[in-house]
């Protein structure tokens, strides 16, 4: 729980996530704006996926760092912007057929059903580019040093040592039998890559010296487990209609699980203890870091 000015971590976090995910609709409609000529298909899709939808957990996370930092809101809503274009781009191209073939995300059709496969690859990909131009502009930090950083560390997360290797261990995990050291490792690089960099972002726009970062990077790999456990759980007991997207993937495709593995109570289990770790991580800060660990509180209690 979170004390404070809010009754329950939810709640904290639904009024913060509100405001963000406000603030990124906005900057998304700004930057895609639909061309005339034959381009507006690609940008129609590109909306499709990035506007309106998602809990934006990753742009939120980021204020919530920054929050520890005094950085300006217009920096840590650009930095999770670029964080946001990737999680999307990853989203539109797990949901092709030739990943896991599915026909709704966020309560919509996916991009390849309301357009075509080709214009979902497209459409991913510039999603993909948007980041990085996003995080080379000057308006994100004024020291082009920062700015380099980050490119560099949203590049590692997303790349074959984070994400998208993640994405293709998973792929695996559907023809071979993984066990639990392995699954842990999957999910850190299929999940957690991409929300470590959350908090990552904040300490480099801070320019934290590698060695005081430590706890924050302990705090990002235990949620970003806990948070992929969750959705593992969600997929065996959620609701599809509150998750806005097809459940019951996972078994269906014989893929080894942290719930597979484990059973639905430990899983449960064992992501409560990854977020009390967690937040155990934060000791050394006060109110500041409350968003922090009311988002880590979320992460297990969350129904969609
Ligand atoms: C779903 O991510 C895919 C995973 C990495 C588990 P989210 O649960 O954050 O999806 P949105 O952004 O809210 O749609
Ligand atoms: C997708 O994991 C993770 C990424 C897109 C990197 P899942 O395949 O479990 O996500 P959902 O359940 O479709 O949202
Ligand atoms: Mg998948
Ligand atoms: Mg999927
Ligand atoms: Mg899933």
């Amino acid at each position: 729980m979170t004390g404070g000015a809010y009754p329950t971590a939810a709640a904290h976090v639904t009024a913060r996530a509100a405001q963000v995910a406000g603030d990124i609709d906005t900057m998304f409609d700004r930057l895609l704006a639909i061309p005339d000529d034959p381009r507006r298909r690609l940008y129609q899709a590109m909306r499709h996926a990035a506007i309106g939808g998602g809990k934006r957990l990753r742009p939120l996370l980021v204020q919530a760092a920054c929050d520890l930092f005094n950085i300006s809101r217009d920096s840590a809503l650009r930095a999770g912007l670029a964080i946001e274009c990737i999680h999307v781009y990853s989203l539109i191209h797990d949901d092709l057929p030739a990943m896991d073939d599915d026909d709704l995300r966020r309560g919509r059709p996916t991009v390849h059903k309301a357009f075509d496969e080709a214009t979902a690859i497209l459409a991913g990909d510039c999603l993909h580019d948007l980041a990085f131009q996003v995080l080379a502009d000057e308006e994100t930090h004024p020291d082009p040093f920062v700015r380099v950083e980050l490119i560099k560390a949203l590049a590692l997360a997303s790349g074959p040592a984070g994400m998208a290797g993640g994405q293709m261990m998973d792929l695996e995990a559907e023809k071979a039998r993984f066990d639990l050291a392995t699954v842990t490792r999957l999910q850190h690089l299929k999940t957690g890559a991409l929300i470590c960099v959350c908090v990552e972002a904040a300490a480099i726009m801070a320019r934290l010296p590698h060695e005081a970062r430590t706890p924050l990077h302990g705090y990002a790999r235990d949620i970003g487990l806990a948070f992929q456990i969750a959705d593992d759980l969600l997929d065996v007991e959620g609701d599809a209609q509150l998750a806005g997207k097809a459940l019951g993937k996972d078994a269906a495709a014989g893929k080894e699980t942290f719930v597979s593995l484990l059973g639905v109570e430990r899983a449960r289990e064992q992501a409560q203890l990854l977020v009390a770790q967690a937040k155990a991580h934060l000791h050394g800060h006060g109110a500041e870091a409350d968003l922090l660990r009311a988002i880590a509180d979320y992460i297990v209690e969350r129904d969609r």
